[in-house]
């Protein structure tokens, strides 16, 4: 491999730095292998070099299934013959093996598998990456059956008609959440949950999740893993579009253009050193920098969690119920020192602001309000317990889930659409032409009904709110100052574009 770059620090130089860059050379001409280990040199390092020794042969067990499924499967065959797993003689057997008294063991041939492959299989030689995973929100995401959102696939868009499983749940939440996957009586897989790749699948094993979630079977490759398309099988669409925030980024851009020159396939990727093109999503959120290494806890490197109504800290829920997690502010550091691979830390910490300065508006002008708005409907009985019945409940999940969040992710990465046409502009036309006229008419039914006490609750909580500075413009109460700073910048433009009378 060659180092064309040697990470120039943007600091001043110290005496310390020349040191260090001394033995970057003198390792470099040993032809040691990674700067990054040298760096390191840690007993982490060296329990990895462990777990990633290649066996001497294929094993008597892998050489029988690999000779029969070359003409069963062959194209099983040919993506391991491809894959280090083949060059490290790593073969089927040590993958499928498994214990008569597994759950999912099946006889086979003259041999006991499993056809899944769990994490736990995958932990015998990949330790440290199974644990990382292990505690990340991946894993947790098959623990989705009792939310809001599981309502729609089993009650209101489906029905428990397929092995007592929505159709909607088995092909769609679960195949990006994960699937629990059942053993039938007679040792079959239950097709009701299997196949399934989702991230947080919930093996027979009791192990969470699903490594082939994004390295793809059976070559494993880097290549694949790396690649903003691993991601966007699941992060994609109307709630939660970072593939497509991805692609419309500057990043996203100088990615496709230069993807040649991405060393792809190297087994070292540090950006600055392998690469510099662009970063994907596995750079900012997994992959080893000059000063970082890999993790599989993708919420390593985010502060904020923006998928909740009301955005929060992504420790905040830990703190509340005593735990100790990695703080936020940690989380934030890690994520600037990606970026300053390539930016400055000025760029960085100025783009942080302005990051933080979208979440914290919609939180105040938007979420929080809103949130209180439709507590207390529910707490008035003036609209029910069932979700999903009434009309602003559908409302109020496309301001928060879909609209709100795209303008949320559109800031985080880096993609103006979303943040304004797809995101802000969608979050206020929904909240002033949907949101605050059903409530007037949710207010006019409670009248009617003779619940005038609810009804003045609620319309003393719509009253405080619109009358707030930041919404009193639609009661036609501009505050004088905004009102002032409109009438100079529009007096300002005039002067200075449409003085020849266009
Ligand atoms: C003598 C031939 C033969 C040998 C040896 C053999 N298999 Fe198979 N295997 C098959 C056939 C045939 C199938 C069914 C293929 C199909 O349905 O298309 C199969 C299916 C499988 C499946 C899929 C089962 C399912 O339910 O989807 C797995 C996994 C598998 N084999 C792994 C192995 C492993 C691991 C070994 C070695 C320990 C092995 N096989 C040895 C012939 C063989
Ligand atoms: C590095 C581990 C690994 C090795 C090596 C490996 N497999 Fe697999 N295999 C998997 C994983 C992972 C799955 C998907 C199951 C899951 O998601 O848990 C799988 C699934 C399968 C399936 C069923 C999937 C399908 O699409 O039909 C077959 C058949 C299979 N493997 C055969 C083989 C054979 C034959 C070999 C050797 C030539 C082999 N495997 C080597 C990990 C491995
Ligand atoms: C019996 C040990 C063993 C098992 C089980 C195993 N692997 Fe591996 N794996 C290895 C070895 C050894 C290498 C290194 C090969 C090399 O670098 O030449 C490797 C390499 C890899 C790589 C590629 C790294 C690179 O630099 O290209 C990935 C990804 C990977 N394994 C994922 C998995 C997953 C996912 C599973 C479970 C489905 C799994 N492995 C099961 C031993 C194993
Ligand atoms: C295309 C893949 C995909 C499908 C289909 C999907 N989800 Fe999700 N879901 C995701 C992703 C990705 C996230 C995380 C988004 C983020 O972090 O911005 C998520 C987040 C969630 C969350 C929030 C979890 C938390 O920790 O706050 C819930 C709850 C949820 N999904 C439930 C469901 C249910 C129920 C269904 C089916 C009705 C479903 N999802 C369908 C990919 C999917
Ligand atoms: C969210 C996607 C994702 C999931 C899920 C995932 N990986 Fe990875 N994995 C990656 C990416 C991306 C890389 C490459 C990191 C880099 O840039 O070097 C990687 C790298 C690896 C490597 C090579 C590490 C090295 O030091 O070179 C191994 C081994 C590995 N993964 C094993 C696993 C195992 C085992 C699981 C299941 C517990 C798993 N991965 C789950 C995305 C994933
Ligand atoms: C330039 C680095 C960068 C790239 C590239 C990038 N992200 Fe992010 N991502 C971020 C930052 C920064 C945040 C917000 C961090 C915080 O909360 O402090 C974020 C947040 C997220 C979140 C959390 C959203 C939530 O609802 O809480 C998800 C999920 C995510 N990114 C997925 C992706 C995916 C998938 C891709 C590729 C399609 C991607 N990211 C590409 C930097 C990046
Ligand atoms: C198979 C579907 C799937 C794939 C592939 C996937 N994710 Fe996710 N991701 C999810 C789901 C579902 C969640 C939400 C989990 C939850 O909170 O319950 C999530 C959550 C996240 C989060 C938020 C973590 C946190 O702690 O809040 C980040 C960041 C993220 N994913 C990044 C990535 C990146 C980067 C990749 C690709 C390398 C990727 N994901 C691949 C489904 C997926
Ligand atoms: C591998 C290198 C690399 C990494 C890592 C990286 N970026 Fe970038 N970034 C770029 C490139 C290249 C551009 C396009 C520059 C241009 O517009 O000419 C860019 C553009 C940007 C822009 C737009 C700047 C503008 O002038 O419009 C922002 C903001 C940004 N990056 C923020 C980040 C953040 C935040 C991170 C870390 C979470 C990050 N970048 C990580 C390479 C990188």
């Amino acid at each position: 491999m060659k180092y064309t770059v040697i990470r120039s620090n943007v600091k001043p130089a110290r005496w310390w730095d020349f040191v260090k860059f001394l033995a970057i050379i003198i390792a470099l001409s040993f032809n040691t292998f990674a700067v990054t280990e040298v760096a390191a040199g840690s007993s982490k390092a060296a329990e990895k070099a462990k777990a990633m020794k290649p066996f001497k042969h294929l094993s008597k067990e892998s050489a029988t299934c690999a000779s029969c499924h070359k003409k069963e499967n062959p194209g099983v065959y040919q993506q391991w013959g491809r894959s280090k797993h083949f060059g490290a003689n790593v073969g089927c057997y040590e993958c499928h093996k498994a214990k008569t008294s597994d759950k999912d063991a099946i006889r086979h041939k003259d041999f006991v598998i499993s056809v899944i492959v769990s994490p736990k299989d995958c932990a015998q030689c990949h330790k440290s990456e199974v644990d990382q995973f292990s505690k990340s929100h991946h894993a947790k995401a098959g623990e989705i059956i009792g939310s809001l959102d599981n309502v729609l696939a089993e009650v209101v868009e489906g029905m428990l008609s397929f092995n007592g499983a929505s159709p909607v749940a088995v092909n769609g939440c679960w195949q990006c959440h994960g699937s629990e996957v059942k053993v039938l009586s007679n040792g079959d897989l239950d097709p009701a949950t299997w196949p399934n790749t989702g991230i947080g699948r919930i093996n027979p094993d009791g192990s969470r999740g699903a490594c082939t979630a994004c390295h793809q079977r059976h070559e494993f490759s880097m290549r694949q893993a790396r690649r903003p398309e691993s991601c966007g099988k699941c992060h994609l669409g109307p709630d939660h579009p970072q593939k497509e925030i991805y692609d419309e980024s500057k990043h996203g851009i100088n990615f496709y253009a230069n993807v040649d020159k991405m060393n792809l396939n190297s087994s070292k990727w540090v950006p600055g050193e392998d690469y510099d093109a662009a970063p994907t999503c596995a750079t900012c959120h997994m992959s080893a920098t000059s000063e970082l290494p890999i993790t599989h806890d993708v919420g390593d490197r985010i502060s904020w969690t923006l998928r909740p109504a009301i955005s929060e800290k992504i420790d905040a829920k830990a703190i509340k119920m005593g735990k100790k997690v990695k703080p936020w502010l940690d989380r934030r550091k890690d994520m600037k020192s990606v970026c300053n691979s390539c930016h400055s830390s000025k760029t960085i910490s100025n783009f942080y602001e302005q990051f933080d300065s979208l979440v914290n508006m919609y939180n105040d002008k938007f979420a929080i309000p809103g949130n209180k708005l439709m507590k207390l409907l529910k707490k008035e009985k003036m609209i029910t317990d069932t979700p999903f019945d009434d009309n602003i409940e559908w409302t109020w999940f496309f301001l928060w889930h879909h609209e709100g969040r795209r303008a949320r992710h559109g800031a985080a990465m880096q993609a103006p659409d979303y943040t304004q046409w797809h995101g802000m502009f969608e979050v206020a036309h929904r909240f002033y032409t949907e949101m605050v006229p059903e409530i007037k008419e949710l207010i006019e039914h409670a009248k009617e009904k003779g619940n005038k006490k609810s009804a003045a609750r609620v319309q003393k909580l719509l009253d405080e709110i619109l009358n707030s500075p930041a919404h009193s413009w639609y009661l036609g109460k501009i505050p004088d100052d905004v009102k002032a700073k409109r009438k100079a910048d529009r007096e300002k433009f005039n002067k200075r574009y449409l003085q020849d009378g266009k």
